[in-house]
Parts: structure tokens; C-alpha cells; sequence
């Protein structure tokens, strides 16, 4: 369970602000705590938050981050629940705190509505009856559960109280690598179509990749006992909502409108488009890809909206298009903008921080076994 030490909504004033001003109160509360704070910045957020940050990366990055944090003691995680949750963890682990004497970073995450649908989809008593109902048809010793790192805390500290291990999207498959070698199954959640991407690109075929619907009403599952005793990977009836939008024909339609493009995506994707696009990876695997093109290149990405212009933006070098012909972008990670993240950090700066998230120490311990494992299969 993660302690919310208290929830509160920015102060009007803040909202009436004008950017400019919050921009310089921002940056008056960085150049008076100086390196005691970090702020950590997901691809995903709007540029003029993402501007204010000390450091930007995708979740694997921000993970590493929060566990290399030296000089900080306090975070203000541009991003969403679980990976401030993530961060609490990380930069708050016993050595960590050990070597400051026992003073722990204090993680805040600036609006805390700022959840994640996708890990909203799986909780911690649906996985708990899943894996109870599992045992009744296979030897759950031999089967490993990975859970992706968009996941809540509870279902993080259950892999590793269960042998199992975190993952993000960009060692997906070294992971599911991992747990295979410790046992004969995977159940993989809550992001169905990067456990079924990951999977199939290791020889997996689709008919032993049950997926567990939580809400079916057999007690299976939605499967046959059959089905998940031959299974390799049973997959969580999981999504995430922006990426689900994109479609095969948004690929059809730009490979026919700009001969020579290419398509690039993240593997939360849905299969036939995954299928579709010549590359894929996480958000910052993404931004490397382009970055790296020669110019002049034509790609057409598919992942969240605000990432996509950043790179329009930042690379005139190369053509760069949104795979969708509609708006996909993620409304939480939206939520935080520089009224919220002014209102925290001002906040904090007064010893009197709001929308701090810290992870409950049993959960925290068990959820760290699984994070560490994750840190160390790339
Ligand atoms: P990355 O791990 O690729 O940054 O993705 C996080 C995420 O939430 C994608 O939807
Ligand atoms: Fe969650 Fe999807 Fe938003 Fe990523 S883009 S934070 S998976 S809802």
C-alpha cells in the first residue's frame, strides 16, 4: 500500500499565474535547494514542463536515475503514480539510506490525479485470486511472474515475494529471458500486447499465450484448463489506452502518402500494428532512433503525441509524422503542468510538501527484490 502523507489541490493563485511567472518562481526554488533537488522529467510531458526538468529519460532511465540520486533529498517526478512510487523506492533503499544517516528523499508527485491507466487495470486482489486459481490447474512454482513497471507498488512487491521480476519496455525481453530460466511458465501483466510482442519476437507461438480476463466468470480465466497447461506465457487482459488507438491502416496510409517512410513504434502498440512497423522500442529507444537517422529520413511514430511534435521540433533534420490521424495522447501524464509543479515545489522549499509518495515499508522491501532484478537484466 503506498502512504499518501497528504493530497491537496494547488491554491488558485497558482492557476492564474501566467507561464512566464511560474517559470521564474520554478526556477527560484531550484536556485535556492540547489543539487538537494531533482526534477525528473518523462518523454511523455509537455515541453515547458519537460524544460524545468533537471533530467528527462524513459521509465528504465528514470528508474536508474532515482537509484544513482547522490546529492538529492528531494524528488518532484514529472510523471506518473507508479514511477514516482518507483523512485521512493529506488532512492530510498537501505544502503541508500544508510549512507545519509537515515534521511530519507521525500518524492513528490506534482498533481495526484496523475495515475496510469494501464496499471489500473490490474489489482493487487485480481492478481492474487488469478494466481490462487492458477494453482488449482498448474505447478505455480514453475511458473514466474513479471510484472511491467506500470504497475502499482503491490503488484511489484508480490513478483518479487513470488520469484519473479519488473520490467519496462526496453528489457521486456531479457526479462521474460530471465524467467525462463528459472521456471517453465511466465504470467505477464497488465500490458497484454507488450507481453504478447515480446514473446512472439522469441518464438512464442500465439496458442500457448492464453490471456487471464479477470473478469470472466468460469474462474479460469476466460481459458480452458488445457489451454493453461500447455501455456508458455499467460498475458493479462491489459491495454494501455493511448497506444491501443493506433491502427494498421494509419500505416498503410502513410507508407502510400510518403514512399520510403518508416514506421517506428512502442511495443505497447497492439500486435497487427507492432507487426506493421520496421522498428520498435521504448520512448527513449525512440528518440535515439531518430536522433541517429541520417537527415532527411521519413518516420512515422507511434507512440504519445507530445513526444512526437518534441521531436518534429527538435529534429528539422528529418521528416517526422504521428502515426494516427487522430489525437492519441496520455490525459494523466498531461495533468501535471508548471501551476502544479510550482505549487510542489514551493512547497517543499516551506517544509511543507504535499502529494508525497511513499511506499509503505514491507511493500517497498519486497517490491525493491524485483526492481533490483529488473536494474540488472538489460
Ligand atoms: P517508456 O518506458 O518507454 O518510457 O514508456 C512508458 C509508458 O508509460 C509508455 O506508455
Ligand atoms: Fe499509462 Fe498509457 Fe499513459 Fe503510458 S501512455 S502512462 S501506459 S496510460
Amino acid at each position: 500500500m503506498t502512504v499518501m502523507l497528504e493530497s491537496a489541490h494547488p491554491l488558485p493563485p497558482y492557476k492564474s499565474l501566467s507561464n512566464d511567472e511560474l517559470v521564474e518562481r520554478i526556477d527560484a526554488v531550484r536556485a535556492d535547494l540547489g543539487p538537494k533537488l531533482l526534477i525528473l522529467g518523462h518523454h511523455y510531458q509537455q515541453d515547458e514542463v519537460i524544460a524545468r526538468a533537471d533530467l528527462r529519460g524513459d521509465s528504465y532511465q528514470l528508474s536508474q536515475m532515482a537509484a544513482d540520486s547522490t546529492d538529492c533529498r528531494m524528488i518532484a517526478f514529472c510523471g506518473v503514480h507508479f514511477m514516482a512510487e518507483t523512485a521512493d523506492i529506488l532512492a530510498n533503499r537501505p544502503e541508500k539510506l544508510a549512507e545519509r544517516g537515515g534521511e530519507r528523499v521525500q518524492v513528490v508527485l506534482p498533481d495526484l490525479a496523475a495515475g496510469c491507466s494501464m496499471a489500473d487495470m490490474a489489482g493487487i486482489a485480481q492478481i492474487e485470486d488469478a494466481w490462487d486459481a492458477l494453482g488449482e490447474v498448474i505447478d505455480t512454482q514453475r511458473l514466474i511472474p513479471v510484472t511491467y513497471i506500470n504497475s502499482a507498488a503491490s503488484l511489484k512487491a508480490f513478483v518479487g515475494r513470488h520469484g519473479g521480476i519488473v520490467c519496462t519496455s526496453s528489457n521486456a525481453r531479457a526479462a521474460i529471458e530471465w524467467a525462463f530460466k528459472r521456471g517453465d511458465k511466465v504470467m505477464f501483466f497488465p500490458d497484454q500486447h507488450l507481453g504478447r510482442n515480446t514473446a512472439m519476437g522469441m518464438g512464442i507461438p500465439l496458442d500457448q499465450m492464453p490471456v487471464w480476463d479477470p473478469y470472466a466468470l468460469d474462474g479460469l480465466g476466460g481459458s480452458t484448463e488445457q489451454q493453461l497447461q500447455k501455456s508458455k506465457v499467460i498475458l493479462w487482459k491489459g491495454h494501455c489506452s493511448v497506444h491501443q488507438m493506433f491502427r494498421p491502416e494509419h500505416v498503410h496510409s502513410l507508407r502510400e502518402k510518403h514512399p520510403g517512410i518508416q514506421i517506428l513504434v512502442h511495443p505497447e502498440c497492439p500486435r497487427d500494428v507492432f507487426e506493421l512497423a520496421d522498428y520498435s522500442g521504448s520512448t527513449g529507444k525512440i528518440i535515439r532512433t531518430v536522433q541517429e537517422a541520417p537527415p532527411g529520413t521519413k518516420w512515422a511514430i507511434g507512440t504519445e503525441l507530445h513526444l512526437v511534435n518534441r521531436l518534429k521540433q527538435e529534429h528539422p533534420e528529418q521528416e517526422v509524422y504521428f502515426l494516427s490521424p487522430v489525437v492519441c495522447m496520455c490525459a494523466t501524464m498531461y495533468r501535471i503542468d508548471l501551476a502544479h509543479l510550482c505549487w510542489s515545489l514551493e512547497n517543499m522549499q516551506a517544509g511543507s510538501p504535499v502529494n508525497v509518495i511513499e511506499v509503505d515499508e514491507e511493500t517497498a522491501r519486497w517490491s525493491l527484490v524485483a526492481l533490483e532484478r529488473m536494474l540488472e537484466v538489460k
